[in-house]
């Protein structure tokens, strides 16, 4: 008879994790999408960075950062350039990337909800030869995906489950030279944690988001290190996030009254990680980073 397989504490722990993110993102990716910050079927935060004046330009504000930089790119053999998305959610990056430059375009969502959201998406606006999306992984991506002269993930790198897996698995995907770049809430400086009240927050963004990997951008560039990138640049955000909106004051005051109880429901949980993230970076104890590497 043979015996069950045994998983290692880490790989078993890898998947959990994964499976839980899945199912967070299949069961709200609608609610998202519909009472986010824009109608541009992204799932993340608007940016009012330099030269922004529109909601629509905001939550495209770090999309256009990655066509800037593909702009500086090229594949080498006169193809399009091949961009990987690590957590697409519905194709809305790649979707208006390719709408700016030819490129052959890939997504990597582990939920296969947004997969079937995007096919949809892809096809409607005729892109069905420039962008397709997967399910997968982005800590145990699939083969046959690379070689990527540009991935990108945005605000997706904080759920995944192993830092160093995530950074492993982008070093076999993109093509030397070419750029990894990341769009996320890293933990500032230890320095500028030293509040008492500090790491109790950071736990509450981590618990409500399922923020398995929420490091500081120094050990990020350790982990991207040992994978073999080089650090490009960084830029800071934080500024330019919404944070003193009059609704975030009204969820501080609901999260005062009702915030400790214990969370119930996925949906509940993003608003009560959402605020205490908003706490975290007007005090200073999180910044929303965009990190770029080489790979060497
Ligand atoms: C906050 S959403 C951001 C989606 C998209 N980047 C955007 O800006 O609209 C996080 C995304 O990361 C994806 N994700 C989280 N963990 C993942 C994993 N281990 N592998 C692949 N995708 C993952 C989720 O499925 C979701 O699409």
């Amino acid at each position: 008879m043979k015996l069950p397989e045994i998983k290692t504490g880490s790989a078993a722990a890898l998947e959990l994790g994964a499976e839980e993110v899945r199912r967070y993102y299949d069961d709200n990716t609608r609610l998202f999408l519909s009472l986010g910050q824009g109608s541009e079927g992204t799932i993340r935060r608007a940016v009012w960075g330099p030269g922004v004046s529109s909601r629509q330009q905001a939550m495209r504000y770090v999309d256009s950062l990655i066509v800037e930089r593909l702009r500086g790119l090229d594949s080498g053999n006169g193809l399009p350039l091949r961009v990987a998305d690590l957590g697409c959610g519905v194709c809305a990056s790649l979707c208006f990337i390719a709408q700016q430059l030819p490129v052959a375009g890939t997504g990597v969502t582990i939920s296969s909800a947004q997969v079937e959201l995007a096919r949809q998406r892809i096809a409607g606006l005729g892109l069905s030869s420039q962008v397709r999306c997967v399910q997968g992984d982005f800590c145990n991506l699939p083969a046959g995906l690379g070689p990527i002269d540009l991935a990108f993930g945005i605000e997706s790198f904080i759920h995944a489950p192993d830092g160093a897996a995530f950074f492993q698995q982008a070093a076999r995907l993109i093509r030397p030279g070419g750029l990894l770049m990341v769009c996320d809430d890293l933990l500032a400086p230890a320095a500028a944690r030293q509040h008492p009240d500090a790491e109790r927050w950071v736990q509450r963004f981590r618990d409500g988001w399922k923020g398995f990997n929420v490091i500081s951008e120094q050990d990020a560039h350790q982990l991207a290190r040992q994978a073999g990138f080089e650090p490009v640049e960084t830029l800071d955000l934080t500024p330019y996030l919404e944070i003193r909106r009059p609704r975030d004051y009204a969820m501080g005051a609901l999260m005062r009254c009702l915030g400790w109880l214990p969370i119930s429901g996925s949906y509940w949980s993003m608003l009560y990680g959402g605020h205490a993230l908003q706490l975290a970076l007007k005090r200073g104890w999180i910044q929303h980073l965009v990190v770029i590497w080489r790979r060497s």
